[in-house]
């Protein structure tokens, strides 16, 4: 089983040696004879896991102490209300770059909160491309203006940080830990766990401490308020405790690989080679702007449908699983996050170009 390799979008392949370890000390955590899962998240033990992976995300992306990072539940996509419903605090509107499905669904959300503009749509150009900064009608009056750093479905990443005047927001889910940011250019940072730092159950929300003096709508749920959050440890409600303590230890594995900047390297590398072969190639196809291509998610087509699903039945069952790109774009897709191996994608590399020779 040690030829698998784990393509899936997420939840994603997780690193080795942490599955390890949480295999290792699943029945008896701390010398508790307890599982971890067992444990109150009130009591001493659970509180150490609490408070060395806050100090671990903090060392590991310089976070700044005016800002507060809260572990939350509910994905992502209780985000994409959280966001409006803790930042609006009564401005009329808010603006959002619309660069894929997740940015989309983050507009379709805020939507039913306010008057919201879309400042730069890539709809139109297909999602394969970011239109020029230049371009964008940003307001000076938004109260926030919101964008997807990586775009999981079309493949589509950003290189730098959108230059805007009022507090920005990123859905960081798919590229998180991948690379160093400047934190101190946002407002708000959200990240679910499930495709870079851990199992589905916890989210990230990294939120500047002047935002969290905004009221939040009077109809926000408790357990969504930042304000309340922080004030509670996140802990409002009995937290994921199970997917926090894996983040942890994820945490500790970026940690002793070299960190962010690392990962950056490994990130480059291992998708170049995706890149490099599909430029090279006739066969295959990755429409997206070089410019803009994703160091994580690396989307591609094949002439046909049929030879599409024939590859990736071929591939799987050479052990090189969960290649189907996302029902709103078809094609292929392989995700390669932080856990994913060199040799991954070395082998998925040498099978693409047997396909194609077999196939062309
Ligand atoms: C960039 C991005 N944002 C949001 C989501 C939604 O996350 P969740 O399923 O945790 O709500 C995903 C993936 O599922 C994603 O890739």
């Amino acid at each position: 089983m040690t030829d698998v390799y784990n393509f899936s979008p997420g939840p994603a392949a997780l690193p080795r040696s942490v599955l390890e370890k949480v295999q290792a000390e699943l029945l008896n955590w701390h010398n508790l004879g307890v599982s971890v899962m067992e444990v109150s998240h009130r009591s001493p033990y659970f509180l150490e896991i609490v408070e060395h992976s806050t100090a671990l995300l903090r060392e590991l992306l310089a976070i700044p102490d005016h800002y507060q990072i809260l572990f939350l539940q509910g994905g992502a996509q209780l985000q994409f209300a959280g966001v409006p419903l803790n930042l609006l605090d009564g401005a009329a509107s808010a603006d959002y770059i619309r660069t894929g499905r997740w940015s989309d669904l983050a507009y379709q959300e805020a939507k039913k909160y306010a008057d919201i503009s879309l400042a730069c749509d890539a709809e139109l150009n297909g999602y394969t491309t970011i239109p020029d900064a230049a371009s964008w009608q940003l307001s000076k009056d938004a109260a926030y203006c919101y964008y997807c750093d990586n775009e999981t479905v079309h493949g589509l990443e950003f290189t730098t940080v959108p230059d805007v005047a009022v507090p920005l927001v990123a859905d960081m889910s798919s590229n998180l830990f991948s690379r160093a940011i400047d934190i101190e250019r946002f407002g708000v940072i959200i990240a679910c766990a499930q495709k870079n730092f851990g199992p589905a159950g916890v989210t990230v929300v990294i939120v500047r401490d002047d935002l969290l003096q905004r009221d939040a709508h009077p109809m926000t749920p408790l357990v969504m308020n930042y304000r309340e959050n922080v004030a509670r440890q996140s802990m409002i409600n009995t937290p994921a405790t199970f997917p926090w303590y894996v983040a942890t230890e994820v945490f500790e594995w970026v940690k002793k690989e070299g960190g962010v900047n690392e990962m950056d390297r490994r990130a480059r590398v291992r998708s170049a080679l995706l890149y490099n072969l599909i430029d090279e190639s006739r066969f295959y196809d990755c429409p997206i702007d070089p410019n803009y291509r994703s160091r994580m998610n690396v989307v591609f087509d094949l002439p046909t449908a049929a030879l599409t699903q024939q590859f990736i039945q071929e591939a799987e069952q050479q052990g090189l699983l969960f290649l189907k790109g996302h029902k709103a774009r078809g094609g292929i897709r392989a995700s390669l996050y932080n856990a994913m191996p060199m040799a991954g994608v070395k082998k998925l590399a040498t099978f693409m170009q047997q396909f194609e020779k077999l196939n062309v």
